[in-house]
C-alpha cells in the first residue's frame, strides 16, 4: 500500500453543450493504413498476433476510461534490521525511478497503437481529461504516459530538440482527494477498515509468519499491513539491484504475497467499504458515460486516472471480482463505452492489463452483468455503490 479524499469532486466540468451532430469518433486514417500494413506484414511473416491487437475494432467504441498505477518507485519505508536503512536514494523515498518513467511511457505508446483508430493522433484539449493522485510519482507517471500517447505532430513541435508537448494533468490535494487516490479522511470507513484489519490480523494462519518476520526485522510485525509495507520495500530494493538479506529467501515474495494482497483488498473489502473508497470515482465514471450517451460531451472520448495499487484493487473489487490481485507497476483497467448505432443500444466492456508489458489486455467478464453488459445494467449496478452524500455517510461532521 502506498499512500489517500473532497467535496469538490463533483467537478463542475466544462460547460455542457448540447449538440445536434451525431458524434463520430475522429479516425486517424494514416495510422489505420500503417497499422493495417503492419498487420498484413506480420501475418506474412508467420504471425498474425499483431492483427489481433492492432488496430482495435472501433466501429462501436465511443468512450474510453483508463485507470492505471504509477511506475516503479523507490521504497517508502524501512525496517529495524534493514541493511539499506541509510541507503541514499538519489531521488528520495517513494519517488518514480527512471525505469518507472519508461514503463508508463511504454504503456502510453501501447495504448496509442491499441486505440490508433479511436484516439486522434494529435492531442486536442477537448478530447481528453487527465486526473492524477497528487503524489509526485503519480503526476510524473501521468506525464510520461502522455508523452507516449501523444507525441507532438509536426505542427505541435514547439522546440526543435524536444519531441514532447505539455498536456495538463489535474489533481486534488491529498487531504481532499476522495476520487483518485481516495485519501480524503472518512470516519465511518476508517472504523470499519480497522475492525476488518484487526479481525484478519488475529487469524492464526498468519501467526507463524508474523513471528518469523518480527524476528527477521527486529521489530513487531503483527499485521497484514506491516507485511504489505515490508513487501513493497523489499520489492523496490530488489528492483534497484540491491542484494536482499539472506532471511528474505524464506518468505519473500511467496509467503508474504497473500497477506500483502489481502492488505490491499481490505480497503474495499465489502460493498460498504467500496461505497466510501470507490463510490466517488464510480460516480465520476457514471457521469462520463452518461454525458456521452446523452450527447452532452461528445468531444471528450478519453479519461485517464493516474493512481495507486490500492485504487486499482478497489475498482477491481467494486466490479465484483473476489480474486486477490497484485497490480504491478503500470497495471491498468480500461472501461469502454460502445454503441450499436443501428439499434441505438449501448454496452460496456472492461479490460485488465497486469503490467506494462501485456500486449493484449484481458477482457473481464463482469460478474453482475450478462455478456454484452448493457449500459443500463452497468449504471444500475454502479448506483448501488454510490453514497447519496459521501461526507454525511462518512459522518465526518
Ligand atoms: C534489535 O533491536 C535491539 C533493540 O533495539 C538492538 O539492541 C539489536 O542490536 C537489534 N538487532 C539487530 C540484529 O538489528
Ligand atoms: C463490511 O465490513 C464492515 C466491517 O466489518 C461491517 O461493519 C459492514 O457491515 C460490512 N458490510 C457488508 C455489506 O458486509
Ligand atoms: C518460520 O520459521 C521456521 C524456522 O525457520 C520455519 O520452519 C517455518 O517454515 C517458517 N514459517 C513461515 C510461515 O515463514
Ligand atoms: C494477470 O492477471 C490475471 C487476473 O488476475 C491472472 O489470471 C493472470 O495469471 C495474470 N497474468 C500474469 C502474467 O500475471
Amino acid at each position: 500500500m502506498e499512500y489517500e479524499n473532497d467535496d469538490t469532486w463533483k467537478r463542475s466540468s466544462s460547460p455542457k453543450q448540447k449538440t445536434g451532430c451525431h458524434p463520430v469518433p475522429r479516425q486517424s486514417t494514416t495510422a489505420a493504413v500503417i497499422v493495417l500494413g503492419l498487420a498484413v506484414l506480420s501475418c506474412l511473416l508467420g504471425y498474425c498476433v499483431l492483427s489481433e491487437t492492432l488496430p482495435y475494432e472501433s466501429k462501436t467504441l465511443r468512450l474510453v476510461i483508463i485507470v492505471f498505477r504509477h511506475g516503479a518507485r523507490t521504497p517508502i519505508s524501512s525496517y529495524k534490521s534493514d541493511p539499506f536503512k541509510n541507503y541514499q536514494w538519489p531521488d528520495g523515498l517513494g519517488s518514480l525511478t527512471n525505469v518507472g518513467k519508461l514503463q508508463l511511457y511504454e504503456l502510453g505508446k501501447k495504448y496509442r497503437s491499441y486505440y490508433a483508430n479511436f484516439i486522434p493522433e494529435e492531442y486536442y484539449e477537448k478530447d481528453v481529461f487527465v486526473r492524477s493522485s497528487d503524489r509526485s510519482r503519480c503526476m510524473m507517471s501521468a506525464y510520461t504516459f502522455l508523452a507516449g500517447l501523444y507525441p507532438p505532430s509536426e505542427r505541435q513541435m514547439w522546440h526543435p530538440e524536444i519531441p514532447w508537448q505539455p498536456i495538463p494533468v489535474h489533481s486534488l490535494p491529498t487531504q481532499i482527494d476522495n476520487i483518485v487516490a481516495a485519501t480524503k479522511p472518512c470516519k465511518v470507513w476508517k472504523a470499519m477498515y480497522n475492525e476488518l484489519l484487526a479481525e484478519q490480523n488475529s487469524n492464526t494462519k498468519f501467526t507463524e509468519l508474523f513471528d518469523n518476520l518480527s524476528k527477521y526485522t527486529n521489530q513487531s510485525m503483527r499485521s497484514v499491513l506491516d507485511v504489505d509495507f515490508l513487501y513493497s520495500t523489499l520489492l523496490a530494493q530488489q528492483d534497484a539491484g540491491l542484494k536482499l538479506p539472506e532471511w528474505t529467501r524464506n518468505v519473500f515474495p511467496n509467503k508474504m504475497r497473500y497477506p500483502f494482497m489481502l492488505s490491499l483488498a481490505l480497503l474495499s473489502y465489502n460493498q460498504t467499504l467500496q461505497r466510501f473508497h470507490t463510490g466517488p470515482i464510480l460516480s465520476e465514471i457514471r457521469q462520463h458515460l452518461k454525458d456521452n450517451v446523452d450527447n452532452l460531451n461528445v468531444d471528450r472520448s478519453l479519461y485517464l486516472y493516474s493512481a495507486h495499487d490500492v485504487n486499482l484493487v478497489s475498482l477491481w473489487r467494486a466490479m465484483g471480482f473476489k480474486e486477490l490481485v497484485e497490480p504491478e507497476y503500470g497495471a491498468s483497467i480500461a472501461i469502454e463505452l460502445h454503441q450499436e448505432v443501428e439499434q441505438d443500444t449501448y454496452f460496456i466492456r472492461m479490460f485488465y492489463r497486469n503490467n506494462t508489458k501485456v500486449e493484449v489486455p484481458m477482457e473481464l467478464k463482469l460478474p453482475f452483468c450478462d455478456d454484452p453488459c448493457t449500459y443500463t445494467r452497468f449504471q444500475e449496478y454502479i448506483n448501488t455503490l454510490l453514497p447519496d452524500d459521501w461526507e454525511k455517510e462518512c459522518q465526518n461532521t
